[in-house]
């Protein structure tokens, strides 16, 4: 059920008192535009419409010399980044054969196949795939169930040390190999796999062939960006073609993967958008807030001059240790107020991050392992809550240099600091060190009522200007969140239907 009632005032315990300097040293005026507003895609789906409000840079940068949001040079690539990076990976949309398959000489524990390029026969290649792997993989019915695309061999009776392969050879005029399997006592054959050559060089167990199958099949790289390149990398979508056309939903989530931050243009002035958007990817992301909230300074109550006084950057949610990955911000009514009050900040977080690191790797390692205690206690639509997570401001992943998320958010740090008191002071400058970084990083812009401003809440820190509210001048956002994991798998889905296309036109065509 959609609440009309603000629960912003519970989502945010403490914001910016009056009195304190708002955190926005670094973030400029807004400067005027020239932008034009231009089609980009060659399908003419997506239209990119100026900014119906002027986007600022901050004033120690100047403003991009590009004055399109969208530089031409980069139509190509958001065009179709699938297919031009599948042209360089390892099979691609060449037809490759098997010349010859064989067991590595040493203990027979790999398969070596040797394959060569349909077209031009002088181009061959060598790949080798474990004997152990293959067993794993293989593809007849006892082992694997087509219709779930999912392994039913037994691994109960799986014994990794009776492994042992009697037979390779390539079959079907190279197109794919069959490995015949010996039992444990006598030698004899018990089982016999087929693989299709194709389907095995895209589980090329070759350095480069695993990372290109990785950024394209499971996270692309991000795209980090300043402030300075802010205007470069902002794309806008109209809300219409993102709903109904699948090219612009797919490229809508690739910009968002790529830059953390896109404009929505055009959605309605209703507050279910934010709904049937998520809906368009998978489901809205649940948290203790419900699943739509509105963000509207509420009248006649102690919370409106507090709903409208500035919100400190931030990232919404730190205190869950599956923190929503993505925010929904639909703007229905935008404040008036003159001098620019209610306006949207927001800065690359990983780029913040990445200064830090390369310009102070002493209080990077500090805000990359110290754990801070995130918490909020409140009582919202679904009760009483009292939530706490402990994870670094910076959190780095397992290969121990790749960002994977970042918290931010001085209401939501709680008063706890269960670390070794020594720390303490050495934590606090780095922290304020970070936030220097942040607010030079920060770009400034105000939405209008029809846009939905979506961000990873995982990468980009946001904020907002306060603003003056009176009864003349009100201002309502709805908002909502989606989790990573149903936009990659959306994007997945997108990608292969797409696929399909091409490749069948290609077979009719010869
Ligand atoms: C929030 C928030 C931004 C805005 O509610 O968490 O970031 O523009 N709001 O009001
Ligand atoms: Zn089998
Ligand atoms: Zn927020």
């Amino acid at each position: 059920m959609f609440l009309s009632r603000s629960v912003s005032s519970a989502r945010r315990l403490v914001v910016a008192s009056t009195a304190m300097k708002p955190p926005l040293n670094g973030v400029s005026e807004v400067v005027s535009s020239t932008r034009n507003g231009r089609s980009f895609a060659s399908s003419g789906m997506i239209r990119k419409a100026p900014l119906t409000t002027p986007l600022a840079a901050p004033n120690n940068h100047r403003p991009s010399p590009k004055s399109t949001l969208m530089p031409e040079e980069d139509t190509d690539r958001c065009e179709d980044p699938f297919h031009s990076r599948t042209a360089s990976s390892s099979v691609g949309r060449t037809r490759w054969l098997i010349s010859e398959a064989s067991l590595s000489n040493d203990d027979r524990s790999r398969v070596v196949l040797l394959v060569l390029n349909a077209d031009d026969e002088a181009l061959t290649r060598r790949y080798e795939f474990p004997a152990i792997w293959l067993r794993d993989n293989c593809q007849c019915e006892a082992c694997f169930h087509a219709g779930s695309v999912s392994r039913v061999l037994n691994w109960e009776q799986f014994d990794v040390e009776r492994v042992h392969v009697a037979a390779v050879q390539p079959v079907d005029g190279g197109h794919s190999l069959e490995v015949l399997w010996e039992g444990a006592e006598n030698g004899a054959v018990v089982h016999r796999s087929v693989y299709n050559v194709e389907w095995l060089l895209e589980r090329s167990f070759r350095q480069e062939d695993s990372e290109a199958y990785l950024e394209e099949w499971y996270r692309p790289a991000p795209e980090l960006w300043g402030a300075a390149r802010f205007h470069e990398v902002i794309q806008e979508f109209s809300y219409a073609d993102v709903l109904h056309e699948d090219e612009a939903l797919r490229q809508w989530i690739e910009a968002l993967i790529r830059y953390g931050v896109v404009m929505i243009k055009n959605a309605p002035l209703t507050e279910h958008e934010c709904r049937r958007l998520a809906n368009r990817v998978g489901f809205i992301r649940k948290t203790h807030y419900g699943e739509e909230f509105i963000v509207k300074a509420k009248e006649g109550t102690s919370n409106v001059a507090y709903l409208s006084t500035p919100l400190q950057m931030h990232t919404d949610l730190p205190y869950y240790e599956y923190k929503p990955g993505c925010n929904l911000l639909h703007c229905l009514v935008q404040s008036k107020d003159a001098g620019g009050g209610g306006a949207n900040l927001i800065a690359d977080g990983f780029y913040v991050a990445e200064r830090v690191r390369r310009e102070h790797p002493d209080q990077f390692r500090l805000l990359s392992e110290t754990l801070v205690n995130w918490t909020d206690i409140g009582e919202d639509e679904g009760g009483k809550f009292h939530s706490i997570y402990r994870a670094p401001v910076i959190c780095i992943g397992r290969d121990g240099q790749r960002l994977e998320r970042i918290n931010h958010s001085v209401p939501q740090r709680g008063s706890h600091f269960c670390v070794p008191i020594e720390q303490v002071d050495r934590w606090y400058r780095a922290m304020h060190r970070f936030v220097r970084i942040l607010h030079e990083e920060a770009v400034q812009f105000r939405t209008a009522p029809g846009d939905i401003l979506t961000f990873s809440n995982i990468r980009a820190i946001h904020g907002r200007t306060g603003y003056r509210d009176t009864v003349q001048n009100t201002r309502h956002l709805v908002g909502a969140y989606l989790d990573w994991d149903e936009i990659y798998s959306k994007l997945r889905v997108l990608k292969t239907a797409a696929n399909k296309g091409p490749k069948e036109m290609e077979s009719v065509g010869g």
